[in-house]
């Protein structure tokens, strides 16, 4: 029998560049990119539509699509593939990535992202909104996606732990993630946004969760976006699959973090690494369509870019 297929997200350009503290210039964002592309990964999130004031390293988002779409080969009738997607918080995000679409002529941008929270006080850091208040954002981002045949991610960060308000109950996870199905969105992604997980609160988590919303077969598919702050991500991911989750998210050369998840102590961590992350998976008996040394030749590509930004 074939192994089940777990699918992979490389998240690296959107979360593993948000928070770097050098300045990358556009064509090496293209470029890490473009490398992500010949690697087997099913989905590559590639900016986000966000504020530049918030977040000033992803503030080219519109000319890293525009730069793709002069790359990719232009795919008639569907989207890209690998898929590729951005965050948006709202629907001035929303109508960024439209642009995009539209200027290229065709559906470059196959998913946006909305992004909310299990923390009130992560959430307003972050949005400066409630829970309530980004879940009425996002009703017409959803609508206006789908009217344009785009998926909808929703994201639930705090999933484990918030970094202001401690420990998070996973039934405040769960309710949070029924909102969002009730919204219409077509995937929920589970953050770990400060690595706090460990395999047992990760099994409390998909426990409640699947009790309440089905990990297979149910209304969306389900995707585990882990940091691996305290190096135990890998033991998440083997966890998350005994559990039944088939995606999850991951950077490249374990770049990443959330630059309103920090403190001045204790900076945001980093992704699990891609390379990590689908070797964990393998090792555990699942195939991914991903090519190893590829994703390594990107995350050294990745790790020298960030490199020469840092340097003074
Ligand atoms: P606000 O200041 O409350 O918004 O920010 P506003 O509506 O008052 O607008 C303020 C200004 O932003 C205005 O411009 C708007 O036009 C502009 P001004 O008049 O001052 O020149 N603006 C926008 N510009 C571009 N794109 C937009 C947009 N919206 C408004 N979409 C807002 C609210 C949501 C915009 C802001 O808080 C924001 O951009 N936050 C984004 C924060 C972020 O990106 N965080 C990181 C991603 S989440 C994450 O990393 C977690 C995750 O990885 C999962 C996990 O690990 O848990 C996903
Ligand atoms: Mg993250």
């Amino acid at each position: 029998m074939a192994p089940d297929r777990v699918r992979i997200t490389d998240v690296s350009p959107r979360d593993g560049l948000q928070n770097e503290r050098g300045v990358i210039a556009t064509r090496d964002k293209v470029r890490l990119v473009e490398l992500l592309l010949g690697t087997g990964v099913d989905e590559i999130e590639v900016s986000s539509f966000v504020s530049s004031k918030w977040v000033p390293q992803l503030g080219d988002a519109a000319e890293v699509f525009g730069a793709l779409a002069g790359i990719l080969p232009r795919a008639e009738g569907g989207g890209a593939s690998p898929l590729l997607s951005a965050l948006v918080p709202n629907e001035k995000g929303l109508a960024g990535a439209l642009e995009v679409n539209r200027a290229a002529g065709w559906r470059l941008v196959g998913k946006v992202s909305v992004f909310t929270a299990a923390s009130e006080t992560f959430s307003k850091r972050n949005t400066n909104a409630t829970i309530a208040e980004t879940l009425e954002r996002f009703r017409p981002v959803v609508a206006g996606a789908h009217a344009e045949g785009l998926l909808v991610r929703g994201y639930v960060s705090c999933a484990i732990a918030c970094p202001f308000e401690g420990a998070t109950d996973p039934a405040a996870v769960v309710e949070v993630c029924q909102r969002l199905l009730d919204l219409g969105v077509d995937e929920i992604d589970l953050g770990d946004t400060i690595g706090a997980g460990t395999a047992e609160s990760t099994r409390a988590l998909l426990d409640a969760y699947s009790r309440r919303i089905p990990l297979a077969g149910g209304p969306a598919p389900t995707t585990l976006h882990l940091h691996d702050t305290f190096g135990r991500a890998a033991e998440c991911v083997r966890a998350a699959l005994g559990a039944g989750v088939r995606s999850f998210d991951a950077s490249v050369a374990g770049l990443g973090g959330c630059p309103y998840a920090g403190t001045a102590e204790r900076p945001a961590p980093g992704n699990i690494a891609s390379e990590r992350l689908v070797r964990t998976v393998h090792e555990a008996g699942f195939a991914t369509g991903v090519d190893v040394g590829a994703l390594e030749r990107a995350a050294a590509f990745a790790r020298e870019m960030v490199r020469a930004a840092r340097a003074p």
